[in-house]
C-alpha cells in the first residue's frame, strides 16, 4: 500500500488560456506511451476567436469527460493529470479541481509572460500550499531574456524561483535547454509529434562548442555561472512546502525541455499528502476508504440522464463494490462500475489506491465536495466556492414547466456549473458565473436535460461575499440595513450583495466586527 502512494503523482496542468497547456499534456502522454502521435489528443478547449456555438459546448462537454483525468505510468511512477478547462469562462471548475491535486504545473508563455489567469490560478495555489513547477514555454519564439523572466515570476507571482533548466538561444535559433536539475544536456532533434533520440553532451566538453556553436556555447556556460551566482541551490523541501517554484524552459511545441521536466516532475513532486477534514486530518496510509466528489460531469447524451462524479482518493483502498457511506446522506452505496481514464478511453477498474480518480456513475445523488468513507462521519473541507463576477437574475419562460425548470437549476448548482443566490428581500433567484459562457451553458442544459426554458435579466451587482460577524446581534443588526441587498446561498449561509465597490467599502467600513468573505470556505 505504500509502496502504491509513493509511487502516485496526481497534479494538474493549469495556464492562462493559449499558453500551451493542451500541448503540453499531450506531450507528456506522449513520454507516458498513453498516445503514439501528437494531435490525437483533441484540443479540449473551446475556441477563443470563434464565438462560441452551442456545438463548442457540446464538445466541451463531452471532451472533458473522457479526457478529465488522464494516467499513466512512467519510468515506475503512476502519474494522474487532472485536466482542466481551457475556457476561462469555467475557472471555478479548475479551481475545484485544483483542491484534488498534489502539486500544480504552470505555463507561461515565454513572450507574454506572467498573464490575468496565471495570477488568478497562483493565488488558489497560495491559498492550499500547493507546490508549483513553472513551464516558460515557447522558447523557439523570439520572447523575453529568461532572466526578465524569472524576475517577473518572482514579482507577479510572489514566490521565489529557481531555474532547473536553461535555454540554449531562443527565436528561431533556440537550440534546447540545459538541464541544470542533472547537469547534461540532451539535444534533440526537433519533431512536432513524435519523441526523438536524444545526443548526451557535457557542458565541459568541446563537443557542446561542435553542438550549438562557440558562442552559443559561451553564453551558455556564461548564463550558467550567472545562474549559480544569482540562485540559491534548489531546496526540494522548500519547494514541496511551496515556498520556491523551480522553472523549466522549453517549448512544447517542439518537443524540447519536455522530458527535462517530466523527469525531474516525478522525482521531486510530492505524494499524496494527507488531507484536512473537518474532523481531523486524514493520511493516505490509513487503512480504511475515505474520498471525496470533486467534479461531476453531465453525460452528453440527453437521453440517459446519467452522470459521472470524479472522486479523490484520500486514504485507503477503494475497492469496487464494496458499501461505501454517503456521508450527507447517512447513506450506504456501492459501485459496481467505477472507472479509470487513459487518454481517450475508460475502463472499469477493482480497486484504486490515494491520490487516484475513480469515475463514479451517478444518477443525482452526489454534490459537489461530498465525502464518502467506510462509514466514519468525515467531511472533507477545501472546496471553496469563489466569489462570483457576473451577476443574472434567473427567470421562468415557461410556467408549465417550473417543477422542471427548479429541479434543473438545483442539479445544475450541486454540480457546481455557477452559484446561485437567493435574495431575502424579493425572493428572486440570482445566478452567479465568472464567465459569460456559463450562462450560456446553464439556458441549453436546462433546454436539453430538463425540458424548462429560462429567461435572463439584468440585476446591477458588483459583488457577492459571504458575512459572519462573532456576535449573533451585530449580524442581524447588519442584515437589518442591508435588507434588500441581503441573500442566501445553497446551504443557507448570508451572503451581501454589494451593487458597487463603494458600497462595499462603506460596509466595511461602517460595520466593523462584520467579516466580508470573497470565497465560500473561511
Ligand atoms: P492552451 O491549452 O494553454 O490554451 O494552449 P495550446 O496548447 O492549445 O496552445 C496554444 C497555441 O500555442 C497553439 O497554437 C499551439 O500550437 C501553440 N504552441 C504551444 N506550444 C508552443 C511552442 O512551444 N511554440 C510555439 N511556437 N507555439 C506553441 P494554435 O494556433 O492556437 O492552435 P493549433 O491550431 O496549432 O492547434
Amino acid at each position: 500500500m505504500n509502496n502504491e502512494i509513493e509511487r502516485r503523482r496526481t497534479f494538474a496542468i493549469i495556464s492562462h488560456p493559449d499558453a500551451g497547456k493542451t500541448t503540453l499534456t499531450e506531450k507528456f502522454l506522449l513520454f507516458g506511451g498513453q498516445i503514439q502521435v501528437a494531435g490525437a489528443v483533441k484540443s479540449n478547449k473551446i475556441r477563443k476567436t470563434a464565438t462560441s456555438d452551442w456545438m463548442d459546448i457540446e464538445k466541451q462537454r463531452g471532451i472533458s469527460v473522457s479526457t478529465s483525468v488522464m494516467e499513466f505510468d512512467y519510468e515506475g511512477y503512476k502519474v494522474n493529470i487532472l485536466d482542466t478547462p481551457g475556457h476561462q469562462d469555467f475557472a471555478e471548475d479548475t479551481y475545484r479541481t485544483l483542491t484534488a491535486v498534489d502539486s500544480a504545473i504552470i505555463v507561461v508563455d515565454s513572450a507574454k509572460g506572467v498573464e490575468a489567469q496565471t495570477r488568478k490560478l497562483m493565488n488558489v495555489c497560495r491559498m492550499r500550499n500547493t507546490p508549483v513547477i513553472i513551464f516558460i514555454n515557447k522558447m523557439d519564439r523570439e520572447g523575453r531574456d529568461p532572466f526578465d523572466i524569472l524576475d517577473e515570476l518572482e514579482q507577479e507571482l510572489e514566490i521565489k524561483v529557481r531555474p532547473l533548466s536553461w535555454p540554449i538561444n531562443q527565436g528561431a535559433k533556440f537550440k534546447g535547454v540545459y538541464n541544470i536539475y542533472e547537469n547534461k544536456l540532451d539535444l534533440f532533434t526537433p519533431d512536432k509529434q513524435r519523441v526523438t533520440e536524444k545526443v548526451e553532451v557535457d557542458v565541459n566538453s568541446a563537443e557542446l562548442d561542435a553542438c550549438v556553436g562557440d558562442t552559443d556555447a559561451a553564453k551558455l556556460r556564461d548564463d550558467l555561472e550567472l545562474v549559480d551566482g544569482v540562485y540559491p541551490e534548489f531546496d526540494v523541501e522548500a519547494y514541496r512546502k511551496a515556498e520556491v517554484a523551480p522553472v523549466f524552459f522549453g517549448s512544447a511545441l517542439n518537443n524540447f525541455g519536455v522530458q527535462e521536466l517530466l523527469n525531474c516532475f516525478v522525482e521531486i513532486a510530492p505524494s499524496p499528502k494527507p488531507t484536512k477534514a473537518e474532523e481531523r486530518m486524514v493520511s493516505p496510509e490509513e487503512s480504511k476508504f475515505t474520498g471525496f466528489i470533486f467534479k461531476i460531469t453531465a453525460n452528453i447524451d440527453p437521453n440517459h440522464r446519467s452522470c459521472i462524479a470524479f472522486c479523490k482518493i484520500c486514504s485507503g483502498k477503494f475497492v469496487r463494490n464494496q458499501p461505501y457511506y454517503l456521508v450527507r446522506q447517512g447513506k450506504t452505496m456501492r459501485f459496481s462500475s467505477p472507472t479509470q481514464f487513459m487518454a481517450q478511453r475508460k475502463s472499469t477498474i477493482d480497486e484504486a489506491y490515494p491520490g487516484d480518480i475513480v469515475g463514479l456513475p451517478d444518477n443525482g445523488i452526489f454534490k459537489i465536495g461530498d465525502t464518502l468513507t467506510e462509514g466514519e462521519k468525515l467531511h472533507f473541507r477545501g472546496l471553496p466556492s469563489f466569489s462570483p463576477e457576473m451577476f443574472k437574475y434567473i427567470e421562468n419562460d415557461d410556467p408549465m414547466k417550473s417543477k422542471q425548470l427548479n429541479k434543473g437549476i438545483d442539479q445544475l448548482m450541486d454540480e457546481g456549473v455557477a452559484q446561485m443566490f437567493v435574495n431575502q428581500f424579493n425572493g428572486r433567484k440570482i445566478i452567479g458565473t465568472v464567465g459569460q459562457l456559463q450562462f450560456e451553458v446553464i439556458q441549453y442544459r436546462l433546454e436539453n436535460e430538463y425540458n424548462a426554458k429560462c429567461r435572463w435579466e439584468p440585476v446591477h451587482l458588483y459583488k457577492a461575499c459571504w458575512v459572519e460577524a462573532d456576535d449573533a446581534a451585530e449580524l442581524e443588526a447588519f442584515k437589518k440595513r442591508k435588507y434588500q441587498y441581503m441573500a442566501k446561498d445553497k446551504d443557507g449561509r448570508d451572503v451581501f450583495l454589494a451593487d458597487s465597490g463603494y458600497v462595499l467599502q462603506m460596509a466595511q467600513q461602517d460595520f466593523e466586527n462584520i467579516r466580508f468573505h470573497f470565497t465560500s470556505e473561511f
